[in-house]
């Protein structure tokens, strides 16, 4: 809101949770990480034959830790990521992703799912983190922000009493100043958790480019039929599969090809 202080912003003093100041991107930055960051986001292709070798471990613990740093939306991480390890079940998700070669021939295959029905809970273990269990309570905007406006804009009911409630709100509000306008809905909460997981996806594809692995994000697949292999609960959703591995010559189907540029980004 226009004139409120950024709650987010305040939680720079947060020891542990924000990196150092040297850790941070400054003007030494463009020598030493935007050519490996150009490389890997220019070297980055969806890769649709594999070698089948698994990449090794501490290389894929390592990408799975640069995926969990993305950004998400008041940072409650509402996704999770599962890497298949077991070899049947690396068998049937092959055949969920509808015996694509892209996951038939991946050394690996990770799994981004959309979590946004553990907003709560996710809510809760933040505040445990940034309270240091409730040693240093929340205080100001940013304690408002966790406690009152996150909940309002994330619960829900199964008659859709807060849905209207946020509806009404935002309109009212509206009417008098620039305001959130959702997520109001159930489509609104479903679209905010694939965000969040995409943004994941994206960190974890490039982390694996960075480590010289190529990868296949893939959403022709049954996601329903993967959810039951993982034993997920209905309330959650496949956005995608990675298949990751090394990639084979044949693996790249065709020139990069986009749109021109001035179609995507537009100078206002
Ligand atoms: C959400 C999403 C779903 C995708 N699904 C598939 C898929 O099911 N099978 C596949 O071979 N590629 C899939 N792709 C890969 C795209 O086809 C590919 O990224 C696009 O053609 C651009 O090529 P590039 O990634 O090599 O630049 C998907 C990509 C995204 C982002």
């Amino acid at each position: 809101m226009p004139g409120t202080p950024n709650p987010l912003s305040e939680m720079g003093n947060l020891e542990g949770v924000v990196v150092s100041k040297d850790e941070r991107p400054n003007t030494s930055f463009n020598k030493s990480a935007l050519p490996g960051f150009k490389k890997a986001v220019r070297g980055r292709r969806a890769i649709r034959i594999f070698d089948g070798v698994p990449i090794p471990e501490d290389v894929m613990r390592d990408c799975l830790r640069d995926a969990v740093l993305a950004p998400s939306a008041s940072n409650l991480q509402c996704y999770e990521i599962y890497w298949v390890r077991d070899e049947g079940k690396k068998r049937r998700l092959a055949e969920l992703c509808l015996g694509q070669p892209g996951a038939t021939t991946a050394g690996d295959l990770v799994v981004i799912v959309s979590r946004v029905d553990l907003w709560q809970s996710h809510l809760e273990k933040m505040t445990d983190i940034m309270t240091g269990k409730g040693k240093n309570p929340l205080e100001g905007p940013v304690r408002d922000y966790y406690e009152n406006i996150v909940p309002m804009l994330m619960r829900t009911d199964r008659w859709g009493f807060h849905n209207l409630k946020r509806r009404l709100m935002f309109w009212y509000r509206s009417k008098s100043e620039p305001t959130v306008n959702g997520p109001v809905k159930r489509a609104d909460h479903r679209v905010y958790g694939h965000v969040q997981a995409t943004l994941a996806a994206e960190n974890l594809m490039l982390s694996l480019a960075a480590h010289g692995y190529e990868s296949c994000p893939m959403g022709g697949i049954d996601k329903r039929g993967i959810g039951i292999l993982l034993g997920l609960p209905s309330t959650a959703e496949v956005t995608m599969v990675v298949g990751a591995g090394a990639g084979t010559p044949e693996g790249l189907f065709s020139p990069r090809a986009r749109l021109p540029f001035c179609d995507l980004v537009k100078e206002v």
